[in-house]
């Protein structure tokens, strides 16, 4: 597709796809002709659902009013002096599994790590944690299977996980709006520019924006290492970690698509885009793209540069990006340290139906 029809019309879906890196780079930098802004966010209010009134809905100029009172706390400086600490996190969770040597690692490594670093991030006082990871699990439940009444089940679940979750934001942020804590719901709590339903939005945004993402991450990494059989290189350091993870990044990116709204009439490639159409740009083809990278289609984790957009592009480029780089660094430093030997088995993996990820990932560790 990415040759023969690189900005393509899909009947069915009513959609325009984007394959090829130019096009996507384009639509997700060029705010003015393309939105974020999927579901009417600018007239959002407090009722219309915490997750509308956030930065990753809303383009320039509001956006700006949105990130800008946190974007200090996710530069990788700021986030270096918290390294220490996930040091520690990452070790907490690994003792949780020690003493099994088979263990399932997206359910017992990949998707508590996450959680447990935003829970502390954000200042999710240590009685809470349980609750706040059976919501965060019900955020971003999947369908047990493809028929209506799992659907279903699955959708009311989120819906009663957002409700619970925005109520205990909402208490938290009361409690924390004397400024007292150095937390992510403090900062929230206290900055005056933001209502408190945006308060809330920004939280739960942090949630759904981090989580599973991240717990791809940690997956693919897995999976690729073992697939490649360089788990050994990169505990020894032959292969450079944080360069092997930026492959990861590109060659299983945990965000395939993304989509945008024209907001006005614009030409692709020659195909003429009009006011209101969607566009999805496929992140996961154009990290694949021949013009930027050699050999796409292959695992190379010295490659060097990368410049692949798993992050996304423009103004909505992941706040998370440097925490997350850093969560995996350090889960492998740790895992790789602690376990002389780790295997994966690779047979009948399946795929999530959501994120580019595994359901799960049997592992055996010495
Ligand atoms: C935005 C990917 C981890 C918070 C994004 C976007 C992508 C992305 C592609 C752009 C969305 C858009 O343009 O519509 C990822 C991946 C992650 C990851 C692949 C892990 C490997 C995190 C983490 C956090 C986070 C750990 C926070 C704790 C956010 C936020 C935005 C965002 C708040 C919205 C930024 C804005 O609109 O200005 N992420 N993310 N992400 N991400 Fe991440």
């Amino acid at each position: 597709m990415r040759r023969s029809a690189p900005v393509h019309f899909d009947e069915e879906r009513q959609h325009w796809d984007l394959f090829r890196y130019e096009e996507t780079n384009r639509v997700l930098t060029d705010y003015e002709s393309f939105t974020a802004n999927r579901a009417g966010s600018e007239n959002a209010t407090d009722d219309d659902g915490a997750m509308f009134q956030t930065m990753i809905m809303v383009d320039p100029p509001g956006h700006d009013r949105l990130r800008g009172f946190v974007n200090e706390r996710f530069q990788p400086g700021t986030l270096r002096e918290y390294q220490p600490r996930i040091e520690e996190l990452t070790e907490e969770v690994l003792d949780q599994i020690d003493g099994e040597n088979r263990f399932d690692f997206v359910d017992e490594f990949a998707i508590r790590l996450p959680i447990t670093i935003i829970a502390e991030l954000l200042g999710i006082p240590a009685e809470r944690r349980d609750e706040f990871k059976e919501w965060s699990d019900a955020l971003v439940a999947r369908p047990e299977d493809g028929s209506e009444s799992s659907i279903k089940r699955s959708q009311e679940r989120m819906q009663w996980a957002q409700q619970q979750m925005g109520q205990y934001f909402a208490q938290l942020l009361e409690e924390r709006q004397d400024g007292s804590g150095d937390d992510l719901i403090t900062l929230a709590a206290t900055t005056e520019e933001l209502s408190r339903g945006e308060q809330v939005g920004f939280c739960m945004l942090l949630l759904v924006a981090g989580n599973i993402t991240t717990t791809n991450l940690l997956t693919n990494a897995l999976w690729c290492f073992e697939e490649r059989g360089i788990t050994d290189a990169i505990r020894t350091g032959e292969i450079d970690r944080k360069q092997a993870i930026e492959e990861v990044l590109r060659y299983r990116s945990p965000i395939q698509s993304l989509d945008r709204v024209a907001l006005e009439d614009v030409e692709l490639n020659g195909r003429q885009i009009r006011e209101g159409d969607v566009v999805t740009a496929w992140l996961g083809a154009a990290n694949r793209d021949p013009e930027l990278f050699d050999a796409p289609e292959e695992f190379r984790p010295e490659r060097s540069p990368n410049r692949h957009i798993a992050f996304g592009k423009g103004v909505h480029y992941c706040l998370g990006a440097p925490l997350a780089r850093i969560e995996a660094d350090v889960a492998f430093d740790v895992l790789l340290d602690r376990f002389e030997t780790i295997e994966a088995d690779l047979t009948d993996l399946q795929p999530l139906r959501s994120l580019y990820g595994l359901e799960s990932l049997t592992c055996t560790i010495e």
